[in-house]
């Protein structure tokens, strides 16, 4: 099969989908593959690297969406949805619960599209799961930044010194995100607290770290801890739907000036009311003196980890695909969000 992967169009977006050794790996099972020339330059990899292992650099975008197969990493924008074609398969992550008009557009196209996202193994998200590491990592490593006075923030450090309290971290979410945000902060010294609907999995995350607080999620409880909380992380997940509104305005209002939200789940809409998404150039908006972080690609930013980490999980679906096996892989077809004109993943319909 002939397989394109386009340079990502997102402002800032570092990421490849496919490394060097994918590309080697699909080259060895006789497809071709087609590489944008400079798309794996920020995760630092070279057009040679490419060559070396039997890629084919392609000039433009166009040349790309020749493939029957195009693999990236972020949704397409409008210049890449123009290109695709009926019956070209599309793999990457979609998010169209938030991207009405992508969706539209998908299905204008006649594409086979499927999402990461949603793609399910034994009721796992494995194609989510390490860009979710990611980005909870990273929004601890933000709201500690955007914590302090030079940046706008009350002047927390998260982890305080002899003499002084520590950092309180509201973590939503006991999922893949929620588990490295909790760990990340408590190994910064914060105090942690962790709210989910799931006692199974605050019991998971509780095995891992007991200094971490947890309890089921309730807007009483959470009310209860937010005027000592400095920074609130919303990592639920309802898989393939619109997150739910769990930080409504009123409990917002309730954080001390200076304090930080960041919403991981900005992708899947928000979990936080009202709040707009942001990107890297400007991570953070300020309103009523609380700083909202809400960027919907946190993992771009460190797109060397990343692109190898995204790689390693999707090749062996990559290969499935390439191999003809989308018709009957009942776990490739968990992923298939859109075909033929006509919206397939229940979450959307
Ligand atoms: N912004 C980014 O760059 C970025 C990157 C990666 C992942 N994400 C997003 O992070 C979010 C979390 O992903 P994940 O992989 O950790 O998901 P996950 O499925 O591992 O965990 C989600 C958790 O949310 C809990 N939950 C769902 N609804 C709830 C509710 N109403 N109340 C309390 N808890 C509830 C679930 O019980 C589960 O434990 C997703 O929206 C994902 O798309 C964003």
């Amino acid at each position: 099969m002939m397989i394109g992967i386009p340079r990502e169009r997102k402002l800032l977006e570092g990421r490849i989908a496919l490394t060097p050794k994918a590309v080697a790996e699909l080259v060895a099972n006789h497809h071709v593959v087609l590489i944008e020339t400079n798309a794996g330059l920020k995760s630092g990899y070279y057009n040679s690297d490419y060559l070396a292992v039997g890629g084919q650099i392609v000039q433009n975008l166009t040349d790309v969406y020749r493939a029957e197969l195009v693999v990236k990493v972020k949704e397409p924008v409008i210049e890449e949805i123009n290109l695709l074609r009926k019956n070209q398969i599309l793999f990457c992550y979609l998010h169209l619960a938030a991207n009405p008009d992508v969706l539209k557009a998908l299905l204008r196209q006649h594409v086979t599209a499927l999402a990461f996202e949603t793609l399910t193994v034994n009721g796992h998200l494995p194609l989510l799961a390490p860009m979710s590491a990611i980005a909870g990592q990273l929004a601890v490593h933000l709201s500690a930044q955007y914590l302090q006075q030079i940046n706008g923030g009350a002047g927390v450090l998260l982890g305080g010194v002899m003499g002084t309290a520590k950092g309180r971290v509201v973590v939503l979410g006991a999922g893949v995100a929620g588990n490295h945000a909790a760990l990340m902060a408590s190994a910064l010294g914060a105090e942690v607290y962790v709210l989910d609907k799931s006692q199974e999995a605050l019991n998971h995350l509780k095995r891992q770290n007991s200094s971490i607080f947890t309890a089921l999620f309730s807007e009483e409880a959470l009310a209860a801890l937010l005027p000592q909380t400095d920074v609130v992380i919303g990592a639920v997940l309802i898989k393939g739907a619109n997150a739910p509104r769990l930080l409504t305005k009123n409990l917002q209002a309730l954080l001390a000036k200076g304090r930080i939200i960041v919403d991981i789940a900005i992708d899947q809409g928000g979990c936080v009311e009202d709040i707009q998404a942001t990107d890297w150039q400007q991570p953070t908006y300020w309103r009523n003196d609380i700083g909202y972080i809400a960027v919907t690609n946190l993992p771009g930013a460190v797109p060397r980890t990343s692109a190898q980490a995204l790689s390693e999980v999707i090749l062996p679906y990559v290969q499935n695909i390439a191999r003809g096996e989308l018709s009957h892989d009942a776990i490739l077809q968990s992923a298939i969000a859109v075909k033929d004109g006509k919206i397939v993943h229940p979450a959307l319909i």
